[in-house]
C-alpha cells in the first residue's frame, strides 16, 4: 500500500532530525499514578539537575502534574519499551496501563517501572506556555540507573507529530 500522506515540508523533515529520547512520565493523583508516553524531554541544567518536559495542552495528566507539583520520568530503552503499550491503547473497565509491571516508589511517592533503564523523580520549578505545549520544568532530587544500557532514541521522518 503506498503512502496517501503529503510528504512532510522541509521545516518539518528538518525538525524531525532532532533526536527524542522515549520516556514514560508519571504523576500521583489521589486516585493512584497516571502517565503518559513522552518524547519531549531534555536536560537544561547542572546546578540543580534540572529537565524540561513539554506536556501536550490537551494531555490528561496536565492538570495532576500542576496541582501535585512532582512528576517522575521512567527512561526506556529496547528492553523496556513494552512498557508503552498500556499507555495507547483502550483497556478494559477498572484496569490500568500500570496493571502486570512491577513499579517502585521514589522516596517522594512517585511510582517509577522496575524495568525502565533508569528513572527520575522531579519537582516542578516553573512551567511555560507555548502554543499547543505547556513546557514544565522540574529539579531532578532523586535518580537510579537501573541497569546498564542504550536509552531509546526516538527519530521522526515529520517533526510536527511526535
Ligand atoms: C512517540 C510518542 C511521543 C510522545 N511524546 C509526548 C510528549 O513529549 N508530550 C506529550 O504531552 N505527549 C506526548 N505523546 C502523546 C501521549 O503519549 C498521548 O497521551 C498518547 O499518544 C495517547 O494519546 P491520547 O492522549 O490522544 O489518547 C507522545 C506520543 C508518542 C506516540
Amino acid at each position: 500500500m503506498t503512502d496517501s500522506r503529503p510528504d512532510p515540508s522541509p521545516l518539518a523533515r528538518a525538525l524531525g532530525r532532532i533526536p527524542c529520547g522515549l520516556f514514560l512520565a508519571t504523576v500521583e493523583t489521589p486516585d493512584g499514578p497516571v502517565g503518559f508516553v513522552a518524547s519531549f524531554v531534555q536536560q537544561v541544567g547542572f546546578e540543580p539537575p534540572t529537565v524540561a518536559l513539554a506536556v501536550g495542552k490537551a494531555r490528561g495528566p496536565l492538570e495532576a502534574l500542576r496541582s501535585s507539583g512532582r512528576f517522575a520520568l521512567s527512561v526506556l530503552d529496547k528492553p523496556s519499551s513494552g512498557i508503552m503499550g498500556g499507555f495507547f491503547k483502550p483497556l478494559p473497565e477498572g484496569q490500568t496501563p500500570f496493571d502486570g509491571h512491577e513499579l517502585h516508589r521514589t522516596g517522594s511517592g512517585s511510582t517509577v517501572f522496575a524495568s525502565a533503564l533508569a528513572w527520575l523523580d522531579c519537582t516542578v520549578s516553573g512551567e511555560h506556555e507555548t502554543g499547543d505545549h505547556v513546557v514544565v520544568f522540574g529539579v531532578v532530587t532523586e535518580g537510579v540507573l537501573q541497569r546498564e544500557g542504550d536509552p531509546s532514541v526516538h527519530l521522526r521522518s515529520n517533526g510536527l507529530g511526535y
